[in-house]
């Protein structure tokens, strides 16, 4: 019984998880990861810096006996690093390897031949290190890491230097010397590179699931599947769902199945599915974010209407009659939350507001008047250009009715008529105006996008991009 009971639980589980699709999916691919290797070379190099060498113990045989050797107090003067070549390895992660790169060494010797002893200094030269790396990318707990699957590397020539002491004696030994001492160099190199991605490893480990967006919402940032690695490029499959810092809550509606077209000329592609931006406006919603008050003072001196009771008169004869010569306030609020859908046709958002409205006494108490329940259903355009994405809203629909009133019954019909006119002639080109200038693609400090393309599919949005740097200065 107990036993059918866990078996229901884990299938009930894995049921769970597989109707969990992403919303937010991202791919680097071949030309991307190339970028992000070229980034990664400084960092590489100051890793490989600062390599910490260990004390090199010995002994040569000169045939009359043994010089016994120590070298201490290494430390890398140099290490040059030629650019890594990398490629996905498919199913396991990235290959890495870098040729040619040389290290400068310097430290001291110190010798014991019998009781004879001396001692000086010495640099080394390392010449063509190859290093022949494979990291493989994974998930532990739902977000990517990183670890090193394979290394190694191989020492190409050695020239080292004795100063100092009665160093002409040993210098006929470097050969023997180097053989030994480009050994301990190899065999510090892998240890090293293991640290440096460890390193990375505790970063990406203390990235938070949660990223907090701003001081309304969070978005859930965790991967709902392992990394996907093609020789291609990587994939990665994104909750990317928002929730309210304040209330946080399940939407009632949940993420659809989508895929996105890996686009390999571009350095990144990103998706972002209709809910995604759903969840992103319901937690706004749910925060209470998306309510405004409207005052008198926001209103332009120049406008034609004003917010009171005597404005209002031509629309509600009894208003005014009731409450002479007040000044009024709107709180403008969505009732439910707004519903956008993409398809490769027309992206459409459909809004369902509240406007509740009130005489202002003298006191600046207020009266309730009506609550006036709005519908409407807009066309949208979006598009990018440079990194800006623009984008152009129409209205198709607006329907008022009457949700509440104070005030006794009155005709919805002048009021509905005089909200189109104003959505139409004052509202929207306000709107348009700004969405015409672009809103700034998010992304990381320091980094954007460049030659980005969007584009509307059926049930999502597609960026394709490429990524530009600090370094950059073209474009
Ligand atoms: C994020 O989503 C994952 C499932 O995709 C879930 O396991 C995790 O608890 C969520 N985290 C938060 C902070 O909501
Ligand atoms: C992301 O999810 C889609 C839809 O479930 C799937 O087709 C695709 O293979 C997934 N990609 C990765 C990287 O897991
Ligand atoms: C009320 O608004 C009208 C215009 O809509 C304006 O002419 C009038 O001065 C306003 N009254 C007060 C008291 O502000
Ligand atoms: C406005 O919306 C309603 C309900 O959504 C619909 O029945 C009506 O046809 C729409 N009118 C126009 C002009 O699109």
């Amino acid at each position: 019984m107990v036993k059918m009971w866990l078996i229901g639980l884990v299938l009930m589980n894995i049921m769970n998880t597989h109707a969990e699709y992403s919303a937010l999916q991202a791919v680097l691919s071949q030309k991307g990861l190339e970028k992000v290797a070229h980034w990664s070379t400084d960092w590489l190099q100051n890793e490989l810096s600062s390599i910490e060498l260990p004390e090199v113990r010995g002994g040569v045989n000169i045939g009359i006996g043994t010089v016994h050797y120590v070298l201490h107090d290494m430390s890398i003067q140099r290490c040059d690093l030629p650019e890594p070549s990398v490629a996905f390895s498919e199913g396991t992660g990235v290959s890495l390897q870098v040729s040619g790169l040389s290290i400068a060494i310097s430290g001291h010797w110190n010798t014991k031949f019998g009781v004879i002893h001396d001692s000086g200094w010495f640099e080394i030269a390392v010449y063509t290190v190859n290093l022949n790396t494979v990291l493989q990318l994974g998930s532990d707990e739902e977000r990517l890491s990183i670890s090193t699957i394979m290394c190694s590397a191989d020492v190409g020539s050695v020239q080292v230097n004795f100063h100092g002491g009665a160093s002409f004696i040993f210098q006929p030994f470097v050969d023997i010397f180097s053989g030994q001492i480009a050994n301990e160099i190899r065999v510090q190199i892998c240890p090293a590179f293991k640290k440096g991605i460890d390193v990375l490893e505790r970063h990406l480990a203390a990235v938070p699931a949660a990223l907090k967006v701003d001081p309304y919402v969070f978005m859930n940032i965790s991967l709902t599947d392992s990394p996907l690695v093609e020789d291609s490029g990587l994939g990665l499959n994104v909750t990317g769902e928002f929730y309210s810092i304040s209330s946080p809550s399940e939407p009632p509606f949940s993420p659809d199945y989508f895929d996105l077209t890996w686009q390999e000329n571009f350095m990144m592609s990103l998706g972002a599915s209709e809910f995604c931006v759903n969840s992103a406006a319901y937690a706004y919603h749910t925060a209470g974010a998306l309510q405004i008050r409207i005052t008198e003072d926001m209103i332009p001196k120049a406008s034609p209407f004003h917010l009171n009771t005597s404005a209002f008169g031509s629309l509600i004869p009894q208003l005014p009659k009731q409450y002479p010569d007040m000044p009024m306030e709107l709180q403008l609020y969505t009732s439910e939350t707004p519903l956008i859908s993409f398809s490769k046709t027309v992206t459409s958002v459909r809004l369902l507001a509240s406007v509740k409205a009130f005489a202002v006494k003298p006191d600046s108490g207020t009266v309730p008047l009506f609550r006036l329940d709005i519908e409407s259903s807009f066309s949208a355009k979006a598009y990018i250009e440079k990194v800006l994405v623009k984008g152009a809203l129409e209205m198709k629909n607006l329907t008022v009715t009457l949700g509440a009133t104070e005030i006794g019954q009155f005709s919805i019909t002048p009021i509905e008529r005089a909200l189109t006119l104003g959505m139409k002639a004052f509202v929207l080109p306000k709107v348009n105006a700004q969405l015409s200038e672009g809103i700034q693609l998010p992304f990381v400090k320091g980094f954007g996008l460049k030659n980005a393309v969007m584009a509307i599919e059926d049930g999502f949005v597609a960026v394709a991009a490429d990524i530009s740097g600090p370094d950059d200065n073209t474009q």
